[in-house]
């Protein structure tokens, strides 16, 4: 079965296609209203949410389709020490496809592993949130017209900032898009990112701690919440907490027709004011993560053999010879996880945790 763990699980034609599937669901919903009937979906929030879940919800009912599930955690036998994987079995005997948020990250993979449905990634730790891209994609697609040529600054929280990496993953194979990278420098872009996105696809990009300096130049402005439940040190988070606040003041020397992104919820980095100005575009972004999530449901639930077979990705596997180091990762709580990383770099001998992209390296 096909799931949607990463944003470039698919390729930029999928993508277009369900850009396409979304524009024709705004323009003619009545045609949809039926589309899943008789199909469920779970959705399994094991941190909190608003727009994700309810947005998956809501798609699946104008779909026509039902849903079941938990929002959080504590309702669910997790609670009692159940496994994700045994997790994913149980929701896969009632549901169709799933939805799954967690905290850590793979969690969402080692879902798609069991359940014998299709899994989407509703979001996993600092890792990706590949709907919330799409909702980001679709937004600039209607805004712009085009995902080429643009200058896209990210602003804020760009290290745990998952909804960061997922775009720029996905604004990376367009032609010709610049990239602005604009945060303090205890919150800068992984530096995988940096490696393994942008200088692997030959993207332009600049970093800088200076919104001010930043804005003129920009086609798309992506402001993201500095993420306090991200921060083991709260001293820290109190410190940088405020670092970035739109306000219609530095929006002054903003182009005319720049496009305000935020995946929200924002705290404080996007004046109420601004709101009213027309390049506000985060509300016009939720909406559209409800019709691209539309799309995201009807494409999984209708894929066909050969696309199942297009998807098989074998690369040279290592099981269990490195261990993941990262705290975040779901291999650092579910014990029984077999610790598998993917050769990239045979020259270097470098590999990725599968889970979440932690490398390591063998000994030479
Ligand atoms: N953008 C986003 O993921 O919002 P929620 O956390 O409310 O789902």
């Amino acid at each position: 079965m096909r799931s949607l763990i990463d944003i470039v699980d698919f390729s930029t034609r999928e993508i277009q296609q369900l850009i396409d599937t979304a524009c024709d669901i705004i323009e003619r919903p009545q045609e949809y209203a039926e589309a899943c009937k008789g199909k469920k979906l779970a959705t399994l929030f094991f941190e909190p949410s608003t727009r994700t879940r309810l947005s998956f919800e809501a798609a699946m009912l104008e779909l026509g389709g039902s849903v079941i599930g938990f929002s959080e955690a504590n309702s669910s036998s997790a609670s009692k020490g159940e496994s994700i994987a045994d997790t994913a079995r149980v929701i896969g005997c009632y549901a169709d496809i799933i939805a799954m948020r967690h905290p850590k990250e793979g969690a969402p993979y080692v879902a798609a592993q069991h359940a014998g449905i299709p899994v989407i990634n509703a979001g996993d730790g600092g890792h990706c949130h590949p709907t919330q891209t799409l909702a980001d994609l679709l937004t600039i697609y209607r805004e712009k017209g085009t995902f080429d040529n643009l200058t896209v600054g990210f602003c804020g929280d760009l290290k745990y900032g998952r909804t960061v990496h997922s775009l720029i993953a996905a604004l990376s194979r367009y032609h010709n898009v610049n990239i602005v990278l604009i945060s303090p420098e205890e919150l800068k872009i992984p530096s995988y990112v940096k490696r393994e996105v942008l200088e692997k696809n030959g993207m332009s990009y600049m970093q800088t701690t200076s919104l001010e300096e930043a804005i003129p130049q920009l086609d798309v402005l992506y402001m993201t919440r500095i993420q306090r439940e991200r921060f083991d040190d709260l001293e820290t988070y109190e410190r940088l907490k405020d670092s970035y606040i739109l306000t219609l003041d530095k929006l002054q020397t903003a182009k005319a027709d720049m496009c305000i992104l935020h995946p929200l919820p924002r705290v404080n980095e996007i004046s109420v004011a601004v709101d009213g100005d027309s390049r506000a575009c985060y509300f016009k972004q939720v909406l559209n993560g409800k019709y691209m999530r539309m799309a995201l449901i009807l494409k999984l639930l209708n894929q066909s053999a050969d696309e199942i077979c297009d998807a098989a990705d074998e690369g040279e596997l290592a099981v269990n010879t490195f261990r993941c180091t990262n705290p975040r990762c779901i291999t650092s709580t579910e014990q029984e996880l077999d610790h598998i990383f993917k050769l990239m770099n045979a020259e270097h001998g470098i590999y990725r945790c599968l889970y979440c992209e932690t490398r390591a390296v063998a000994e030479k």
